[in-house]
């Protein structure tokens, strides 16, 4: 399947990013600038220290068979968004955005968006979240984009070796 490499989305854009040295270097330097932030919830972001890590990371969303974007505000990135595990029913989608981009409700048009990808295009039935218990922000994304709390996931996932619940969000195409 082949994603668009461009989606417009008003005050936003959602962006396969071409992999050249000029933008993991742009996308390292977010990752720098937003380290603490990102970090009370992403592990990931510890291994993000050079431009080589970066840049493998723009190729891989680069791919268009992967429905995985970076989001662009003013030509520069905010933040990604993308499905991180599918099967030919469910999509699990992850995302995270710079914090001088947050509240102005960027997520959740970007999570309704490709929510509707999933449905529509991947002809997914289920999409899923999962969100540590002390994230709220992520869980009122989840919330307004219409998800449903499905249940909380004990010691689901360790961040940097201590246990963390995880709420489990859905939304079902075929709802009962
Ligand atoms: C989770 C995260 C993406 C949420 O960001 P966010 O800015 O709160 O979410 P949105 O972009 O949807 O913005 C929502 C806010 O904009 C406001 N808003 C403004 N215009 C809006 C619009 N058109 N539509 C919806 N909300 C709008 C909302 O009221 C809300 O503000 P509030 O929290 O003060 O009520 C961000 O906190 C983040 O990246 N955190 C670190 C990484 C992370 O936790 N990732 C998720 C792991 S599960």
């Amino acid at each position: 399947m082949i994603f668009e490499n461009h989606i417009d989305c008003g005050d936003f854009t959602l962006e396969k990013l071409t992999p050249t040295d000029e933008n993991a270097v742009a996308l390292l330097t977010v990752i720098n600038d937003n380290r603490l932030f990102l970090g009370k919830y992403l592990e990931w972001v510890d291994a993000y220290t050079t431009p080589e890590k970066a840049l493998a990371n723009i190729a891989k969303t680069h791919a268009d068979d992967v429905c995985s974007y970076f989001i662009i505000v003013d030509g520069r990135i905010a933040g990604k968004i993308s499905f991180v595990d599918t099967d030919d029913n469910m999509g699990e989608i992850s995302y995270w955005l710079a914090s001088k981009y947050t509240a102005r409700g960027i997520m959740t048009r970007a999570l309704n968006l490709m929510t509707d990808i999933g449905f529509n295009k991947m002809k997914l039935n289920r999409i899923q979240l999962t969100i540590d218990v002390d994230n709220t922000d992520s869980d009122a994304v989840a919330r307004r984009c219409g998800f449903q709390l499905d249940g909380v996931l004990r010691q689901y996932f360790l961040l940097r070796g201590v246990p963390c619940d995880m709420k489990m969000y859905s939304k079902l195409k075929m709802d009962k």
